[in-house]
């Protein structure tokens, strides 16, 4: 899968961290094709919550700075996803690693890929670029 040009809002830090949830999406996608997807959703979890933790720390900034009137909803769609994040983690271990929790944990990443940051995201890049100079 390419990279999709309509994923890219213009802000440098968030576009570049937007390509490395990409990068893993394509991966998973690649090992479920290659009946692997429950050997890399333990590291894919791993990745997921220290990714989220960065990177929404670094937008939830860059909200502060433009006073982003819409941020108390997109940072708590951001906590939703970190909530998922663990319900997934816990299902996922409870399960003794089962296929079809391992494909909830893909299909989680690539909506949130498509919902949240073809939307949510690209609403408040537009707002930054267009508060700040
Ligand atoms: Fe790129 Fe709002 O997460």
């Amino acid at each position: 899968m390419e990279w999709d040009p309509a994923l890219e809002c213009g802000v440098e830090l968030v576009d570049n961290e937007h390509k490395e949830l990409f990068s893993l999406v394509n991966n998973l996608l690649t090992d479920a094709k290659e009946g692997k997807a429950v050997d890399s959703s333990a590291a894919a979890l791993d990745f997921l919550e220290k990714y989220v933790a960065t990177h929404f720390e670094h937008e939830e900034i860059l909200m502060r700075e433009c006073a982003y009137p819409n941020a108390d909803e997109h940072m708590r769609l951001h906590y939703q996803f970190i909530k998922t994040l663990s319900e997934l983690k816990k299902k996922y271990n409870e399960s003794n690693n089962s296929l079809a929790v391992a494909l909830e944990i893909n299909h989680a990443a690539m909506s949130w890929l498509i919902n949240h940051i073809k939307v949510i995201d690209m609403r408040f890049t537009q707002y930054y670029k267009d508060n700040t100079k």
